[in-house]
């Protein structure tokens, strides 16, 4: 398993961590400052999510998600700045952040098929550009090799209000416990991994913190 394309020189960033923690923004700043991709593989799994729910199936029922999953055309690109995704030509767009995918993408993701393919259009990412890639196991199972990892975290309560500043009414502790206890692929602090605490950072500390643990993970900038 090669993480790094050999080929291309291309780099991944890996930032992991639970649901409202500041991974995004973090990870959206990041690129755009170091002029790389951001790809948000969260959307991915909710991608899915949203046409199991569509095909009115049942998230726990696991081979009927398989099925749903094989016949689903999911095209992963970027607009050159972040990632893009359609399902069945069709962009879901806000639909990917409702309470329904919400309550529903923990599931699907724990199912390993769905890991599988989804995991396989991530690494492909890296062969087309250098990439900041958000999600839950970027550092442990897309992109165990790279050196640049991040685990960002924040007090639960930080989390919860963040989801309800930005109208969002997402039961993040119940998807957190769920995505850390699912058998393939949880939730973790991966090796060589740095954490990050966001609770006391504000956006521009929290970024200059990310920067500095990227280069004393031998990132140059
Ligand atoms: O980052 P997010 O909250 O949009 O992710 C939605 C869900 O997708 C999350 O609850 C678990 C799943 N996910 C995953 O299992 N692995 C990833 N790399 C990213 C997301």
């Amino acid at each position: 398993m090669t993480s790094i394309a050999p080929d291309s020189g291309n780099v991944a960033i890996a930032i992991d961590g639970p649901a409202a923690s500041g991974k995004s923004t973090l990870a959206r700043i990041l690129a755009d400052q170091l002029g790389l991709v951001m790809v948000n593989s969260g959307a991915m799994y909710r991608a899915v999510t949203w046409k199991v729910l569509r095909e009115g199936v049942d998230s726990h029922d696991a081979g009927a998600v398989i099925r749903v999953l094989r016949e689903t055309i999911l095209e992963c690109g970027d607009d050159g700045r972040y990632s893009t995704i359609k399902v069945d030509g069709i962009d879901p767009g806000d639909e990917l952040r409702s309470e329904a995918v919400n309550a529903n993408v923990s599931a699907v993701s724990a199912v390993p098929e769905v890991r599988e393919a989804l995991v396989a259009l991530q690494r492909d990412y890296l062969k087309r550009a250098s990439v900041v890639m958000e999600g839950r196991d970027i550092g442990s199972v897309v992109f165990p090799d790279t050196p640049y990892k991040i685990y960002v975290d924040a007090d639960e309560e930080v989390r919860a209000a963040r989801r309800r500043d930005a109208g969002e009414l997402d039961a993040v502790s119940k998807r957190d416990a769920a995505d850390s206890r699912r058998a393939t692929a949880p939730l973790m602090v991966a090796d060589g991994a740095t954490v990050l605490d966001t609770s006391d950072h504000t956006i521009e500390s929290g970024v200059a913190a990310a920067i500095e643990i990227l280069k004393a993970q031998g990132l140059h900038l």
